[in-house]
């Protein structure tokens, strides 16, 4: 049976290992380490089956700002990863599922994603071009960044750079 919970401190290098496995890169799992240490608030969730990790999910602050100031913050989800041998399961599906009832939770008032345009509309998320949001990455196409409002009161009328922790700027 595959359970999502909380990772644990016990799960870190595993963590690091299904990331470098899904990406065939390290980058996105030495992006996690930093961001665990660095922000007390970030939420990290593994997809677990009889304590082997098969998948990881990651959801750090994110702010955005206009003319310089902070308008509001939310979280950003990223990485998201499932090992190669187990994908089009379900399993990044669960673990979205799981993160977005968590964010929910903690009344966390949007969650931003840059990643398969294909993949997230299912889950609600939308273009964030289309709430007024942008990257703060040049080049991002457009249909590939998307957001989910969770509070729509506190989302009215915000607009501006949405802008992911610096420690992403060692993985793009
Ligand atoms: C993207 C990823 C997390 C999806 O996890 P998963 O467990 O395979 O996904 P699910 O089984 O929940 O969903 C499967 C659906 O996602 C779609 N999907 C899976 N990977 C996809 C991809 N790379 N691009 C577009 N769609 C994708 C499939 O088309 C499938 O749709 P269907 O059900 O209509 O056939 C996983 O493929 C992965 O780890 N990829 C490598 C790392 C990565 O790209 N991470 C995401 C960064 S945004």
């Amino acid at each position: 049976m595959i359970t999502v919970r909380a990772e644990r401190p016990g799960d870190f290098a595993a963590v690091s290992e299904v990331n470098e496995k899904a990406f065939g890169r390290a980058a996105e799992g030495f992006v996690v380490d930093l961001l665990r240490e660095a922000c007390p608030d970030a939420v990290s969730l593994v997809a677990d089956e009889g304590d082997k990790i098969l998948g990881h999910i990651f959801f750090s602050p994110v702010l955005v700002t206009r003319e310089g100031k902070v308008v509001l913050e939310g979280m950003g989800l990223a990485p998201l990863v499932v090992v190669p041998e187990r994908q089009r399961q379900g399993i990044g599906s669960m673990l979205v599922r799981a993160g977005i009832d968590a964010m929910r939770e903690r009344s966390c008032p949007f969650v931003i994603v840059l990643g398969h345009p294909e993949y997230y509309p299912r889950f609600g998320f939308t273009l964030a071009s289309g709430r007024g949001l942008v990257s703060q990455w040049d080049g991002v196409p457009g249909e590939a960044f998307m957001v989910l409002v969770l509070d729509e009161r506190a989302m009215a009328d915000v607009s501006g750079v949405a802008s992911y922790r610096s420690e992403f700027d060692q993985a793009v």
